[in-house]
């Protein structure tokens, strides 16, 4: 392991000194377009703003025969605007394709500047972060860049899961990391055709009792990963996020998935079809109702120590934390969002 002061040194000479802190950005949904498709190209404009963060995808989904032009045609749509407050990623092809490196050569030489994270898929442990790291840094260094493009990891191999810890502390470069429901689905031999979300058979039965029915209870797949993921990236000081959902004719599964991931500590998901962005923007916005009573505890514990009571129920240092995340949230929430802050009592 490498000590912890060189840790945060540049890894080629020239290159943008490392970051300590992650830039504070709102992320609740990282849109994929497919920049390959002009017509959806065309449309970017109109994004900008309404979402989080705009990705250009280079990978899955992209047919072979699209690869160069969906990478040029990010890049020119990357060129075309001035994202603003809108993160600006791309979630380029593995590792061990013949398209990564041009994908990551070509995009630092053109839009270096303007890239926000790179989104690097099948991650199988912290020597795919160690690579990708350091030809980063030299390709920063040749183009005189000025600030580091971070690294978003996708969870999505058995491999990746077993080393989710080291995948998170591989870098300062760590942005953080996203669940793959469908590749680690496929990795792990589980036996389902769904991307994200449950699955009817995943279920708990009811003892046999006197009758003759006995109520079955649906459960989870995805508990364990998102809980280790989250806990992987917070201890890293990391964000987390759930990945695709791929059922769109399903809004409502769609939600429920999200604010699993978003009451798990998941900072924001994938949107993949248009309808999904309104899904995000609501889930992993923090409820008015619930940001009204974390006010009170903030503000009944100026200094966030002693014990209170609040409508009955006890408040101390530790839900004075847990008040803290809420309250921090719907103020990032509220500098963008002009109705949310009136939602939230901030708008005076
Ligand atoms: C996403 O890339 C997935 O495999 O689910
Ligand atoms: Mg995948």
């Amino acid at each position: 392991m490498k000590l912890p002061r060189k840790f945060f040194e540049p890894l080629a000479l020239g290159a943008p000194m490392p970051l300590r802190e992650l830039p504070v950005r709102l992320e609740r949904m990282i849109h994929f377009v497919p920049p390959h498709n002009e017509k959806v190209r065309s449309k970017v404009g109109d994004l900008i703003g309404k979402v989080d963060i705009i990705l250009g995808n280079l990978e899955d989904a992209v047919p072979f025969d699209a690869k160069e032009a969906a990478r040029e045609g990010f890049i020119s749509m990357a060129q075309a605007h001035d994202y603003g407050a809108t993160g600006l990623w791309s979630r380029v092809n593995a590792l061990n394709s013949p398209w990564i490196l041009d994908d990551v050569m070509r995009l630092v030489e053109a839009i270096g500047e303007k890239l926000d994270v790179i989104m690097l898929p099948k991650v199988e442990g912290a020597w795919d972060i160690h690579y990708l790291d350091q030809l980063l840094a030299q390709l920063e260094a040749r183009h005189k860049i000025s600030k580091p493009i971070l690294i978003h990891a996708i969870l999505e191999t058995a491999d990746g899961v077993n080393n989710v810890e080291a995948i998170a502390s591989a870098s300062p470069r760590m942005h953080g990391m996203s669940l793959g429901p469908a590749d680690l689905a496929a990795s792990r031999a589980m036996k389902t055709t769904r991307v994200g979300g449950g699955h009817p058979e995943y279920k708990v039965l009811a003892d046999a009792g006197s009758s003759s029915q006995r109520a079955a209870y649906q459960q989870d797949l995805w508990h364990y990963t998102i809980a280790k993921m989250v806990d992987a990236c917070a201890a890293n000081g990391i964000k987390a996020f759930y990945g695709p959902f791929g059922d769109f004719s399903d809004p409502l599964a769609c939600e429920v998935q999200f604010r699993n991931a978003y009451l798990m500590g998941c900072a924001g998901a994938w949107t993949l079809h248009p309808s999904q962005i309104a899904i995000a923007g609501r889930v992993f916005s923090p409820d008015p109702a619930e940001v009204a009573f974390a006010r009170k505890i903030v503000d009944a514990m100026p200094d966030g120590s002693g014990a209170v009571m609040i409508d009955g129920k006890m408040q101390d240092d530790a839900t004075f934390k847990q008040a803290k995340v809420m309250v921090d949230l719907a103020r990032q929430v509220a500098k963008g969002d002009v109705a949310m802050a009136a939602q939230y009592g901030f708008a005076d």
